[in-house]
């Protein structure tokens, strides 16, 4: 790669992708990447990244009792509209670059596709928790089943989603794919079955060429 490069800021970057894609090690390596070229970097992970939207976090990923899927829409944006309130504006404002590890296509790709609810609504309320907030660019790491699921097999515990079962990842993984056709200006898609440094290659390409 050219060491001749600029990086474009305020940036707000999404990580998309199933459980068990490698977002983690990947936001990782480019939040030190970015931090070498000397940019000011937030890292956000939804639900959460805020006080109240962890709580929200705590009950969509572990409540004990059924939670129906509309409740559950509900929940994320609402967990969605305090952190781009309280802390994705406000940074982007002051020039940083945010990595949010996902975002609305999340809502999407798992309560729409997955769960089943009407896709205008999902996006409708997308909409209304973002404040109509966007990504500048959206990576979706695209992983088989199979791997994702071999990939989580020593995690201690499983959440709400995580025990969710393949028909429902199959769904979740076709939410994804469509979303990425529908928008290819801002979602791109990259295999996560490659080597991780080749992955995040790809990554750094891509940021330092918009
Ligand atoms: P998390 O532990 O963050 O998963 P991962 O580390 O694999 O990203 O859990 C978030 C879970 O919530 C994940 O299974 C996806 C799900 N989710 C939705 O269903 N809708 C949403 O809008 C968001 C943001 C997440």
């Amino acid at each position: 790669m050219t060491t001749d490069f600029k990086i474009r800021s305020p940036l707000f970057i999404s990580f998309e992708g199933i459980d068990g894609c490698g977002k983690t090690t990947q936001i990782n390596l480019l939040k030190e990447f970015l931090i070498q070229n000397k940019c000011e970097v937030i890292v956000a992970r939804e639900p959460g990244g805020t006080e109240i939207s962890e709580q929200i976090r705590n009950i969509l990923l572990h409540s004990k009792h059924k939670i129906s899927p509309v409740s559950e829409l509900l929940l994320f944006s609402a967990a969605r509209s305090v952190l781009v309130q309280d802390l994705i504006k406000p940074a982007l404002e002051s020039g940083k670059i945010v990595i949010c590890d996902r975002f609305f296509d999340s809502t999407l790709a798992y309560q729409a596709y997955g769960r089943g609810l009407d896709l205008e609504d999902v996006k409708q309320c997308n909409q209304l928790a973002s404040n109509g907030l966007v990504p500048d660019l959206t990576f979706f790491l695209s992983v088989s089943l199979e791997l994702s699921k071999r990939r989580m097999e020593n995690k201690a515990q499983f959440d709400r989603f995580e025990r969710a079962g393949d028909a429902f990842f199959n769904k979740v993984i076709n939410g994804f794919e469509q979303i990425a056709k529908e928008e290819p200006n801002r979602v791109f898609k990259i295999s996560s079955e490659n080597p991780i440094q080749d992955v995040a290659q790809q990554i750094i390409e891509k940021i330092v060429s918009i």
